[in-house]
């Protein structure tokens, strides 16, 4: 509803990796009921968060800032329960999504963005058998870029340990024992490689994102700098 439902991406996971045959098609029309999140277990509302903290770090201050307070208030985790929050908290993803995808609907620029936390992600999903879920891989494959960002200078920790803050707060992990050697390997294999250079998406501040190009080695040094911290 906050990401996958806007942008006509379609995919299916081969055993090589995450989405890797689809097409774009756009749909005619896209309905949401936000009354459709209740019939959700809270492990699948909790998942769909990662995309929601998702489009806040990288482009997103206002919903930054409404997450935030609900998680200081101590409401992070029952936010299920303020139908109006939801609806707005919706609303606002979706708007976002729509300003991405407006500007480069088949990828190859802007949209690369939303794939923050997603490159490792994949990796940690596909290592899972698809067994892990999407969003905790996200949330995990997030914490993974803050930890490397830091390190390389990128971002300040204060904001890094908001960040990671505010995704345990939703429910949702920041760390993996994925080996910096098993990222860069799997990040080979995944859709948004083009050519020898693997797009790295990177928060230098909440609610801005960069796409940094980098060969595999530069990855393995920037994500081995991320676990020495
Ligand atoms: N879910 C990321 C995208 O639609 O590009």
């Amino acid at each position: 509803m906050v990401d996958a439902a806007v942008g006509g991406k379609t995919g299916i996971d081969l055993k090589e990796g995450k989405n890797l045959a689809g097409a774009f098609w756009q749909p005619s029309m896209v309905i949401e009921d936000t009354d459709c999140l209740d019939t959700l277990p809270d492990e699948l509302f909790t998942e769909g968060m990662a995309e929601v903290l998702k489009h806040a770090f990288i482009m997103d201050t206002e919903l930054f800032t409404v997450l935030k307070e609900k998680a200081d208030n101590g409401h992070a985790r029952s936010i299920r329960e303020d139908p109006e929050f939801i609806e707005k908290m919706v609303a606002m993803n979706v708007a976002d999504k729509v300003s991405v995808i407006t500007e480069d609907t088949i990828d190859n620029g802007r949209r690369q963005t939303l794939n923050y936390g997603h490159t490792i992600g994949h990796v940690i999903e596909r290592d899972s058998d698809f067994k892990l879920a999407h969003g905790v891989c996200v949330a995990k494959g997030m914490g993974i870029i803050i930890d490397a960002s830091v390190a390389a200078g990128r971002l300040s920790a204060s904001e890094a340990e908001t960040m990671k803050g505010l995704i345990a707060a939703y429910g949702l992990p920041t760390e993996d024992d994925i080996t910096p050697e098993q990222a860069v390997a799997g990040a080979m294999n995944d859709k948004k490689k083009r050519g020898d250079m693997i797009s790295v998406i990177v928060v230098d501040k909440i609610g801005s994102s960069e796409i940094v190009k980098m060969t595999p080695d530069e990855f393995l040094g920037f994500l081995k700098a991320g676990c020495e911290r």
